[in-house]
């Protein structure tokens, strides 16, 4: 099969034939027809935190995928072949044309999705889902912000809180307001134009950080004693949290196929949409990395300066067709 893999730390994507996988008895064969960029993708391949995040050699990168089911392990029961399916990886990554999968890091694909649009949904999903309600115990009536709302993980944090009946608040770009306040978003602060901490009138329940740095530091102002502070992208300081009486807690996330399942209901339903940006053939994964450079300077060798580092449309996932 055709894959797309790294050869060495920091090196180029190459684009050539692999052994097609194998399958154990808990997994299925996925003939993947699409699969989408995450950031960890290029930090992962930049070998710059290989001490927690490491990778094997040559590499195929790639954390979520959507695809047909082509073979199903002898212990599989809930996909057969022919099924159309999403989810997250669980060893060998999704730049390929075809991946070995466990089974219940996957779901059945909402009907109603693109399979371009499928690919764009399993990682920023769950994380969102997860940082509202595993970590960040979000109920209805109380007050969430969302650093860094119009990101893929931020889209659907709003989406997911404002259906749980929270007030949404959102930390983006001006640009980004309009489709914010269109996906449930209350207001929405512009991070570019105003301190947060200094324009909010009241505490908030819950933050959940996906910028971190100094926005992240600035956040314990603005929670009320006992809220929750979670943030997907640093550790946060349980001295502060302490001293602040909160809960401060950096999320991973944890796939699950059930919860994957609930993802796609909601999908399936319109009550949530999916956002992608652009469409990259499998092959051009190397441009399609430029693209969200922007927002990741200094990882595999990209600039945010530069023709192709911008995004061609201000939020929106980037997605891999596979031929
Ligand atoms: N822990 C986990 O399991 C996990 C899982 C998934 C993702 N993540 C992490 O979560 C973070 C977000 O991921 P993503 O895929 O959603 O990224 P993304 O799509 O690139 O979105 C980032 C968003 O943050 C906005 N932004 C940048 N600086 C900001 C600031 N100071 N204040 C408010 N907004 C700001 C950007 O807006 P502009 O473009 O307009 O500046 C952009 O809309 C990344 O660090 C990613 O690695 C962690």
């Amino acid at each position: 099969m055709k894959a797309v893999r790294l050869l060495e730390h920091g090196g180029p994507l190459v684009f050539n034939d692999v052994p097609t996988p194998t399958i154990a008895h808990d997994e299925i064969l996925v003939k993947i027809r699409s699969t989408a960029v995450n950031h960890l993708d290029l930090v992962e391949a930049s070998g710059t935190a290989r001490q927690i995040l490491p990778i094997d050699l040559p590499w195929i990168p790639g954390h979520e995928f959507s695809g047909v089911v082509e073979q199903i392990g002898n212990d599989v029961a809930a996909c057969a072949p022919g099924d159309s399916v999403f989810g997250t990886t669980s060893g060998m990554g999704a730049y390929a044309e075809y991946l070995a999968v466990k089974a219940a890091a996957s779901a059945r694909k909402p009907s109603n999705l693109s399979f371009e649009e499928a690919a764009s949904v399993p990682v920023a999903s769950q994380t969102a889902w997860q940082g509202l309600f595993t970590h960040g115990h979000l109920e209805k009536g109380q007050t969430i912000l969302i650093h860094g709302g119009a990101g893929a993980v931020g889209a659907y944090a709003v989406q997911l809180a404002s259906h749980a009946g929270a007030i949404v608040i959102a930390t983006a770009s001006t640009n980004d307001e309009a489709y914010l306040k269109s996906i449930g978003a209350s207001r929405v602060i512009d991070y570019r134009e105003a301190q947060f901490e200094r324009v909010l009138r009241e505490k908030v329940d819950v933050v959940f950080d996906l910028v971190g740095g100094d926005t992240q530091k600035r956040s314990f102002l603005v929670l009320k004693e006992g809220g929750h502070l979670v943030s997907a992208t640093q550790p946060v300081s349980q001295e502060e949290s302490a001293m602040h009486r909160v809960s401060g807690v950096m999320m991973r996330l944890t796939p699950s196929g059930d919860t994957l399942g609930r993802i796609g209901r909601l999908l399936e339903e319109g009550t949530i949409r999916p956002d992608v940006a652009t469409v990259y053939p499998l092959q051009d994964a190397a441009e399609a990395w430029k693209d969200i450079a922007g927002n990741l300077p200094r990882v595999h060798g990209m600039s945010p300066i530069g023709p192709g580092a911008a995004r061609r449309k201000s939020h929106g996932k980037i997605v891999l067709r596979v031929a």
